[in-house]
C-alpha cells in the first residue's frame, strides 16, 4: 500500500462513509515483502494441509524433497518437509503482524498410510509448535465440526474391534496472539461501532462450531472453489468480526478464492492477500460486482436475526434493557449500544486490488 492508502486504512468509523483498500498479490507468501513490518492487525488463513493428498503436488513444487520422501514412503519426513514450506510463511506472518495482533489458522489433521502404517499426521499440533516457537501465545482454539456425508462416513471400518478408526469430522481454527492485548483509547468509535450482538457473542465465542451453514453463506460453489478447498464465508467473516475492528487490516497469505478478502470487505476491514495461482485472482475480479448486494444481504440478515431475537425475548416478557443508538431495537448490554453496520456501497478495481466505499446502514 502507498502512504495515501495506509492513511485511509486508519480511518475511524463514526457514522460517516469510509473507504477500505484490498491488495492482492499473485506471488509466493514465503516472501511478503510488499507488506510492511507490524502493519497487519489480524491474519485469517487456511494453508494447504500437509499429508492431505490433494496438496501433494503443490508441496512438491515448493519443496522438491517432499516428492522424494513420498516416493520413498517416508511419511514423517514428508510431513516435516511440507511444514517447512508453511514455516517460511509463518516467519513472514511473525514479521508483519503488529504487537497484540491475532492470527487465526484453519487447519485439519491428515490420515494416511505410508510404509504400511496408517496414522494421523497432527497438523494442528505442528502449527501450534511453529507459532509458539515464533513467540506467539496460543489462545483457546475452535473446533469446527463438519458433518460428513453419512453414507460414506464409515466406509471400510467394519463392525469388529479393535481395528476400525474414528472418522475425522472436525477441523481446527487455531488462535494465536502476538504478545499483550491491544490497547484502544477510551470510547474509540471504531471499536465500539464494531461491537457484535450479545446473542452473536454467545454463538461465536463457543469453542465448538456446529452451525457453519445456512443463509449467510450464499456463495456459489464452482470448480475453482473446490480446487482451492475454500472455506465457507461465515468462517472469515466471524473471525474478522470477533478479532478486529473497523479500519484494521486483515492478511490472508493463502488467499485461494479470496473468501477472507470478501469477508473483510463486508466487515469494513482492509485486507491483503497472497496467492500463487493467478486463476483465482481473475475469478474474484469477475465476481466483484456482486459484493455490494452480498454485503447488503448479509448485514440485513444480522439485523433481522437480532430483531427476531428481541421479539422472542419480549414474548417471554424479557425485553433487553438498553436502546441501540443507531437502530430502533433494544440490545442486551451497554457495549452494543453504539453498534453500527456499514454496507459496501461501491467497489472499484485498482492496480493491485480493490478500493471499497462503505455506507452506514440506517434505520
Ligand atoms: C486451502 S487453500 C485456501 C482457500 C481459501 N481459504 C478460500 O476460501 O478460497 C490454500 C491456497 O494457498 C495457495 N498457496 C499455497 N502455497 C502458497 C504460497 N507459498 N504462496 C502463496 N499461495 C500459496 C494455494 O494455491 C491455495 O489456493
Amino acid at each position: 500500500m502507498d502512504d495515501e492508502q495506509q492513511a485511509e486504512s486508519t480511518t475511524s468509523a463514526d457514522g460517516d462513509a469510509f473507504e477500505t483498500t484490498h491488495a492482492v498479490h499473485a506471488a509466493d507468501a514465503r516472501d511478503l515483502s510488499a507488506v510492511e513490518t507490524d502493519s497487519i492487525d489480524l491474519v485469517v488463513t487456511s494453508p494447504p494441509y500437509p499429508m492431505v493428498e490433494m496438496w501433494d503436488d503443490l508441496f512438491e513444487q515448493l519443496a522438491p524433497e517432499v516428492g522424494d520422501f513420498l516416493a520413498a514412503d517416508k511419511g514423517e519426513a514428508a510431513f516435516e518437509a511440507m511444514h517447512g514450506v508453511l514455516d517460511a510463511v509463518w516467519d513472514e506472518v511473525a514479521r508483519v503482524l503488529a504487537p497484540g495482533g491475532i492470527a487465526c489458522i484453519n487447519i485439519g489433521d491428515a490420515t494416511r498410510t505410508a510404509n504400511g502404517r496408517f496414522r494421523v499426521y497432527p497438523n494442528h499440533a505442528r502449527i501450534t509448535e511453529a507459532f509458539e516457537h515464533r513467540g506467539f501465545d496460543p489462545l483457546p482454539d475452535i473446533l469446527w465440526h463438519k458433518p460428513a456425508n453419512s453414507a460414506a462416513k464409515f466406509m471400510g471400518s467394519g463392525m469388529l474391534p479393535p481395528s476400525a478408526y474414528v472418522t475425522l469430522e472436525h477441523e481446527y481454527i487455531l488462535v494465536f496472539r502476538n504478545g499483550q492485548r491491544r490497547e484502544f483509547e477510551p470510547g474509540a468509535d471504531r471499536r465500539y461501532e464494531a461491537a457484535y450482538f450479545w446473542e452473536e457473542r454467545n454463538r461465536w465465542f463457543t469453542d465448538v462450531w456446529t452451525d457453519i451453514r445456512g443463509r449467510m453463506q450464499e456463495l456459489p460453489d464452482d470448480e475453482l472453489r473446490d480446487r482451492a478447498g475454500a472455506f465457507p464465508f461465515e468462517i472469515p467473516y466471524r473471525l474478522c468480526s470477533m478479532f478486529s475492528v473497523y479500519g484494521d487490516t486483515v492478511l490472508d497469505p493463502f488467499w485461494g478464492t479470496g473468501t477472507t478478502t470478501l469477508a473483510a470487505m463486508v466487515a469494513g476491514r482492509n485486507s491483503v492477500g497472497y496467492e500463487r495461482d493467478p486463476a483465482f485472482l481473475d475469478r474474484f475480479e469477475r465476481q466483484a460486482e456482486d459484493v455490494p448486494q452480498l454485503s447488503q444481504d448479509i448485514l440485513e440478515t444480522r439485523l433481522d436475526n437480532h430483531r427476531e431475537f428481541v421479539t422472542e425475548r419480549a414474548a417471554d416478557g424479557d425485553t433487553p434493557d438498553y436502546e441501540a443508538d443507531h437502530y430502533d431495537f433494544p440490545v442486551m448490554t451497554s457495549q452494543e449500544q453504539q453498534l453500527r453496520l456499514y454496507a459496501v456501497d461501491e467497489i472499484t478495481v485498482t492496480e493491485d486490488g480493490y478500493h471499497v466505499r462503505h455506507e452506514p446502514i440506517e434505520e
